[in-house]
């Protein structure tokens, strides 16, 4: 059975950058995660906490001009915007498999927008508005073996993160018994 999404809660944007910080610190050469939400939900600002995790000192922006924003760190990220629909013919093109074989990280917000073109393993992070203007709801849904193997390091270390006073962060992702450390 597939773990089920962690969900959690940010009532600023920087606990959104460091929930995402959180998230980095267990990345792996050629992950990939998709960010999904509405205009202004808060895709780049995870895309921003997630760099400074990987050590990124450069400040990151949209992709405006480029399609593939490339930043270099610890591992290095690729970030990418297919909002547009020339964005997503673009990312067609590209070959997108090149670059997740290349050995960083990609971002890829509005992901699901192309998922047919992606490999099936991946972080899915979905955050929608909450009732204040500042709140937001993060669902992180891991799809593909990847990421499934790592749902209980990232539930811990997403844990770890709400005891610093963020969170809370629901924690119904494994069944009992099941460990994913052995994968980590
Ligand atoms: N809890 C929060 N988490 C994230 N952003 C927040 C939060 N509260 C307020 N914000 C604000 O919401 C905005 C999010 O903007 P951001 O560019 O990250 O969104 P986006 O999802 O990338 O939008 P777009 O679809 O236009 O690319 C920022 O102005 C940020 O300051
Ligand atoms: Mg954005």
């Amino acid at each position: 059975m597939s773990p089920s999404p962690l969900q959690t809660r940010t009532t600023s944007v920087d606990q959104t950058r460091a929930l995402a910080g959180a998230v980095a610190e267990l990345a792996r050469p050629g992950d990939l995660l998709l960010l999904v939400g509405d205009l202004g939900a808060g895709k780049t600002a995870f895309t921003q906490g997630f760099g400074a995790g990987l050590g990124i000192d450069e400040q990151i922006t949209s992709p405006t001009f480029a399609l593939v924003q490339g930043y270099t760190g610890r591992l290095d990220l690729n970030h990418l915007d297919v909002y547009r629909l020339e964005q997503i013919d673009e990312a067609l093109d590209l070959g997108l498999s090149e670059l997740l074989d290349e050995g960083s990280v990609t971002l890829i917000e509005w992901g699901d927008t192309i998922t047919s073109a992606l490999p099936r393993d991946y972080l899915e992070v979905r955050i929608t508005f909450g009732d204040e203007a500042d709140d937001r709801a993060l669902e992180l849904r891991p799809v593909g073996p990847q990421w499934q193997a790592r749902m209980r390091a990232l539930s811990i270390a997403l844990g770890a993160w709400a005891a610093q006073g963020a969170g809370p962060v629901a924690d119904d992702t494994l069944a009992p018994g099941e460990d994913g450390a052995g994968a980590c």
